[in-house]
This record gives C-alpha cells, sequence and structure tokens, in this order.
C-alpha cells in the first residue's frame, strides 16, 4: 500500500512545466497611462516616472548597464547572495513561493533556487514582452518548478493575480529597486509588501548604501555613454506612449548625487529652448532646463533597518559586502 502512494508523491514533485504561465495586468494603451505622463511633463519641474525607462530595449540597455565596471550594485549583490544563499535559506526555509518584485532577466532570483528550491516562482515586472522572453527560457532550464509571469505596474499599488497562488511567500526585491521611490512612497511599498507576504512571509530585498560621490556618480554615468541611452530612451518611450515629438539629439544624460537628499538624480537636459508637443498638450523647455527622470535614493543600514521596522517587519537580518557598498536585508 505504502509504494504506489510514495510514487505517486514523487511524480507529482517532479511534474514537468514546459511553458511558463504569463498574466498581463498592465497595458500601454490607456489614456490613464497618457494622462500621467503629461501630468509628469506639465509639473514643475518636469518629470517622467521611471518605471516608463523599461521597455523590451529599455530592460536590454539596463542588462547592458549591469555589466560596465563602473556600475557596482549587480555585481556587489549578487556577492552577498552567493555568499549567504545558505544562510537565507537557513532562515527562511524551502519550498516556499517565490515573488520576484521587478524581475527583469529573472537573474537573482535564479542564484536562489538551488538553496531554496522554491515551489513556485512567480516573476513580476512592468516590462511585459522582456519578462516573457527571459521566463520562458528560465522554464525550460527549470522544468521542475511552476513559474508564473506576471505583467504589472505595482507603482501604485502591489497586488497580484490568484495565479501567484497561496502557500508560504517569500517576496525578492532586488536590484536597489526600492531606491527608486522617496522614502515615504518606500514606507508604503514596504507595507504592502508586508501584507502581500502574508503570515509567516518573509522579504528579502537589495540596498544600495551611502558612499562617495566619486564612486556613485560613474555608476549613473558611465564612460560607455550606455547610461545615457537607458535613459534618452525614454524619449523614445515619450514619443510611442504619447505621440509626443521629442528628438533625442536636443537631450543630454545628466545624473548627479544630491547628498542632502542622499539620491543619485537622473535628468533629460535640453540642449537648446524648445516645445515638446503631443496631440492635447505641450512643454516649452529653456535651454538646459531638466526633466527629472529617476531617483536612486542611498541608505545607511540603520536607515533602512528602521524603515523595515515602521513598516511592520519585527524580525530583521542583514548582510553586507567587505566594503559596505551594498545590503540585502531578509525581514519577517
Ligand atoms: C533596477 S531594475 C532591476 C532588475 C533585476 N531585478 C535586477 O536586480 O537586476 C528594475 C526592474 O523593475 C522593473 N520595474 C520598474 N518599475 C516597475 C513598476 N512600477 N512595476 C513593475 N516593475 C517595474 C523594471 O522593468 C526592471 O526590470
Amino acid at each position: 500500500m505504502e509504494f504506489p502512494l510514495r510514487q505517486g508523491m514523487l511524480l507529482a514533485h517532479t511534474a514537468v512545466m514546459t511553458s511558463a504561465r504569463f498574466v498581463q495586468i498592465y497595458r500601454e494603451d490607456g489614456a490613464a497611462l497618457r494622462q500621467e505622463l503629461a501630468r509628469g511633463l506639465m509639473g514643475e519641474p518636469a518629470s517622467v516616472s521611471p518605471k516608463f525607462l523599461y521597455d523590451a530595449l529599455g530592460s536590454r540597455l539596463f542588462d547592458a548597464i549591469t555589466e560596465l565596471p563602473e556600475y557596482y550594485p549587480t555585481r556587489t549583490e549578487r556577492t552577498i547572495l552567493d555568499a549567504h544563499g545558505g544562510d537565507i535559506a537557513a532562515l527562511v526555509g524551502r519550498g516556499r513561493t517565490l515573488i520576484d518584485l521587478g524581475a527583469g532577466n529573472c537573474e537573482k532570483a535564479a542564484r536562489l533556487f538551488d538553496v531554496l528550491a522554491p515551489l513556485r516562482y512567480v516573476a513580476v515586472d512592468i516590462s511585459v514582452d522582456y519578462l516573457r522572453q527571459a521566463l520562458g527560457c528560465l522554464q525550460s532550464q527549470h522544468p521542475g518548478i511552476e513559474m508564473v509571469g506576471v505583467g504589472a505596474d505595482f507603482s501604485v499599488s502591489l497586488t497580484l493575480p490568484p495565479e501567484a497562488g497561496r502557500g508560504e511567500r517569500l517576496l525578492l526585491y532586488p536590484g536597489s529597486s526600492i531606491g527608486n521611490f522617496t522614502p515615504d512612497d518606500a514606507l508604503r511599498f514596504l507595507r504592502q509588501a508586508r501584507s502581500v507576504g502574508g503570515a509567516g512571509g518573509a522579504l528579502l530585498i537589495g540596498v544600495d548604501l551611502v558612499k562617495p560621490k566619486p564612486v556613485l556618480e560613474p555608476a549613473y554615468d558611465d564612460a560607455l555613454k550606455v547610461t545615457a541611452a537607458f535613459n534618452l530612451n525614454l524619449l523614445r518611450r515619450l514619443n510611442a506612449l504619447l505621440g509626443c515629438d521629442a528628438r533625442i539629439e536636443d537631450f543630454d544624460h545628466v545624473a548627479l548625487y544630491n547628498e542632502g537628499e542622499s539620491r543619485i538624480e537622473m535628468h533629460l537636459q535640453a540642449r537648446r529652448a524648445l516645445t515638446l508637443r503631443w496631440p492635447d498638450g505641450a512643454r516649452a523647455l529653456a535651454a538646459g532646463e531638466r526633466i527629472h527622470t529617476e531617483n536612486s535614493y542611498k541608505y545607511t543600514l540603520d536607515g533602512f533597518d528602521r524603515l523595515l521596522r515602521q513598516a511592520g517587519f519585527a524580525r530583521t537580518t542583514r548582510w553586507t559586502d567587505e566594503r559596505d557598498w551594498f545590503a540585502v536585508f531578509l525581514a519577517a
């Protein structure tokens, strides 16, 4: 009697997944999205949310950025995850649903598959086409893990579709993406992450730390100008999504460290006086005037620990690299 039952269980655990399921919530054709873009452009200063940096090309440019010698965050976070994957697994256990927020190429999560042995992997990203491709490849490499892709914009509200499944959840938010939120918005996001994690849930999050300007600024303004291309790609996005008439050659990429705010800022700076026009609006920019496109806040270890506790996480553990440039926090 015992043998067939065991065999059945074994079969259930080694079920072969040939393709990842995909749930697309985010769509780029809505009036709300055009309103959001127009509101940003009409603001003082003009701004565009960094979430628009990521389309299929933007995601590929970001991947190229992570290979640059100046861009330390990806390499450093990888080192920490590789060194402490076992410690992380010892604290959270194996067999959870691993939910990767802003998954990108899914590489960080994939590094943890061996130690965490997730039952299910849910990858969430606004860059829908890119995520589909990345997840398709990953599913074929790991047919034993059930995979679900979710094309969603979590900047306003972090909610997951039922396909994300139940069971104990480990939320992963790597890449120091939390730094793209202002500290107030980061707090709101962390509270939502705690609620999405549910009872017994945990959050593993990568955080970039305060460091000297000569290290920070080149990371966002590299010699090869890949980050410049990543930022300027936003103009193509404005043209495609809003019907705008921006010309890439009219703008320069600017990245600077605002020490008072503890953040890197990226801007697109007009090379000459010009007017951006779209079907139901226009924005004049003086020569040298900027469109603010991204913030990347840098935290201290204690400052981020406080933020996690304010968000309601009672237990936190953290690991850093030997230079204390980057930290990975586990919060429960
Ligand atoms: C800094 S990259 C990090 C990528 C990857 N997780 C890593 O660590 O290398 C930020 C990722 O978040 C995604 N993203 C940005 N804003 C988002 C939003 N509002 N909703 C969902 N995904 C978003 C981007 O498409 C991109 O893949």
